[in-house]
């Protein structure tokens, strides 16, 4: 389980390398023999583990095989054991331990290894010609790391002034490391430096988000582990403290209560100071009751005993009495139409603002209506119709506001209008009733005329000096039975020929139908 877990970190380039070592080793058997080659299984090995070295390509005919530990097959001391063909028995060598098997297939199985078993293995296979072939192979032991310890060269390092180095103690020498913190995995950066083959982290001066957690994680071949989090802790602050509520007003009889914070560490000492004059050593500052006499600046003072900064704010508190009631003063609440109007708002308070509302409404103000710089006199003028209605005054503080008594205003009507107003239909009105007047009096004067002298050749003169399709389709012939039509036509066409007369533009239809059966009716 250890060798799996250091086979997920690096575990597996060295891995290869003792295979390709292994490898090497074997191939330096005979040419002329078949191709014999020996694996570790593992490579590398836990102390207190097993490992096997099994053969591959063992011959199929040969006299016997030999293990030896290390590289010399000629020193008898060396022999862990051997296998013969002719006997078909095992026996074992002045180099075995107890703790080894050997297999008839060649393979050799050790037992619970000891850093003392590490190293070459070679196995010499006589065949049945007495020719030698020394196969070798090796592998590591590696004892399982302990668990790592995380030390500082610094306990309390100060934000900005200090830079940390921890150390990874692990007491192997062939563990890799790596450093997390929070959790995430570090790696070199601008204020983050690795030394000692990561062994070490720098911290280059260390601010507050440096605060650990820190792990440190090893592992070798065979194992892994993980120290246990070490928390750095970094002084720092006082930052600037923070007010809340911050510039406040409040009315006599309620509770003042404010709260200061500020980022420190250790957390900071706070202090509360009302007009230079100490209040409270708290957090938070809380006073009942308060009259008009507690506004003022309060100055939330806070100090690191450690750092040995200190910061202030200030915030305002501002009693106010509540406002009274308004009323509105003016002149006649009964005006003429044209006529002016003002409204005065009357307060005893000071430091108020003012707002007019009407018919309930925040009032909008028109062209024809001014305020006084401090809105509390309104002054309408010319008054409209649409200006009657309930005026009131609202007068406010940060504390309260209040709204006078209504007051209705009546606008009456102007009996002598002006001809500013005159409407566009008045006048066009007007200037048709005097063109209608113009008009009916000619065709009287016509009608009469051409009864006496019975020639339609005069009505064509009065025509034909401006001729037009209408005129023309218009005007009946001559022994036309109605006479009275006759008339009635010729009049409208006499009213479309005054280029002269502005009235003519304005001519609805309907004035004249309305003169058209006036003619008619004579
Ligand atoms: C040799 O025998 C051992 C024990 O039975 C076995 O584990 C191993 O796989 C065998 N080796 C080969 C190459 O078959
Ligand atoms: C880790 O360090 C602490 C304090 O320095 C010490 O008490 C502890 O024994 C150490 N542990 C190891 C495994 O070295
Ligand atoms: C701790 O190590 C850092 C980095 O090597 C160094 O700058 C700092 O001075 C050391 N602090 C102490 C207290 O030795
Ligand atoms: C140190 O760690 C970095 C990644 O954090 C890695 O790339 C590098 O190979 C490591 N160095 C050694 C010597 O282990
Ligand atoms: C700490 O991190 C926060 C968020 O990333 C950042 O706003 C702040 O400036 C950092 N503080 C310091 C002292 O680096
Ligand atoms: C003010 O504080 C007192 C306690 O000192 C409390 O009984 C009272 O309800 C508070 N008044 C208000 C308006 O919060
Ligand atoms: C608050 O103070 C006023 C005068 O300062 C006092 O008359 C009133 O009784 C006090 N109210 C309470 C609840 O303490
Ligand atoms: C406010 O202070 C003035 C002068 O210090 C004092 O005369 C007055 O009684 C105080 N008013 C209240 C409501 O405490």
């Amino acid at each position: 389980m250890e060798l799996a877990s250091a086979h997920r970190h690096r575990g597996q380039i060295p891995w290869r390398g003792l295979l390709l070592t292994a490898s090497l080793l074997t191939s330096w058997s005979l040419p002329t023999t078949a191709q014999v080659t020996i694996e570790a299984v593992p490579p590398a090995v836990a102390e207190g583990k097993d490992v096997l070295l099994l053969v591959h390509n063992l011959p199929q005919t040969f006299q016997v095989f030999y293990w030896y530990k290390g590289t010399t097959t000629t020193d008898v001391n060396n022999e862990i054991g051997r296998f013969v063909t002719q006997t078909n028995r095992i026996t074992m060598g002045p180099a075995s331990s107890g703790r080894e098997t050997i297999y008839t297939n060649g393979s050799l199985f050790i037992q619970s290894v000891t850093k003392n078993d590490e190293g070459v293995y070679t196995l010499d296979i006589i065949d049945p010609d007495y020719n030698h072939s020394y196969p070798r192979v090796q592998f590591s032991v590696h004892a399982p790391l302990p668990k790592p310890n995380i030390t500082s060269n610094n306990s309390n390092p100060v934000e900005g002034e200090d830079s940390v180095s921890l150390t990874c103690e692990s007491y192997a020498n062939d563990a890799s490391y790596q450093w997390s913190r929070n959790g995430e995995s570090l790696s070199e950066g601008d204020r983050l430096m690795m030394s000692d083959s990561n062994r070490t982290l720098i911290l280059i001066n260390v601010t507050r988000n440096d605060t650990g957690p820190y792990e440190c994680e090893t592992w070798n071949l065979v194992s892994a582990n993980r120290s246990d989090p070490f928390y750095l802790n970094i002084t720092y602050g006082p930052d600037t403290p923070i007010i809340s509520p911050s510039d406040i007003y409040l009315t006599p009889g309620s509770n003042l209560s404010l709260s200061c914070h500020a980022a420190s560490n250790p957390p900071a000492q706070y202090f509360w100071l009302t007009n230079e004059k100490p209040q409270a050593s708290s957090q938070e500052l809380f006073i009942p009751n308060i009259t008009t006499n507690h506004s003022g600046t309060y100055t939330c003072f806070v100090n690191n005993s450690v750092t040995g900064l200190s910061r202030s704010t200030d915030t305002n508190v501002t009693v106010l009495e509540e406002v009274t009631p308004p009323s509105i003063q003016v002149t006649n609440t009964t005006v003429k139409e044209m006529g002016s109007v003002t409204l005065t708002c009357l307060s005893n308070d000071t430091g108020i603002s003012i707002r007019w509302l009407f018919n309930h409404q925040s009032l909008q103000l028109m062209e024809r209506m001014t305020l006084s710089q401090d809105n509390s006199t309104l002054t309408i003028h010319p008054i409209r119709k649409g200006d009657a209605g309930v005026y009131q005054c609202e007068i406010s503080n940060p504390v309260s506001f209040k709204i006078s008594n209504p007051i209705q205003l009546e606008v009456i009507a102007d009996p002598t209008p002006g001809d500013s107003g005159l409407s566009g239909g008045a006048i066009a009105g007007i200037v048709i009733g005097s063109v209608a007047g113009v008009a009916l009096i000619a065709a009287l004067i016509y009608f009469l005329y051409s009864r006496k002298t019975g020639g339609g050749s005069d009505q064509r003169d009065l025509t034909e000096h401006k001729p037009s399709a209408s005129s023309h389709n218009l005007a009946p012939s001559d022994n036309s039975p109605n006479k009275v039509d006759d008339v009635a036509y010729t009049v409208l066409n006499f009213n479309s020929q005054q280029p002269s007369q502005p009235a003519s533009a304005p001519l609805s239809p309907k004035a004249t139908e309305t003169l058209y059966s006036e003619v008619k009716k004579k």
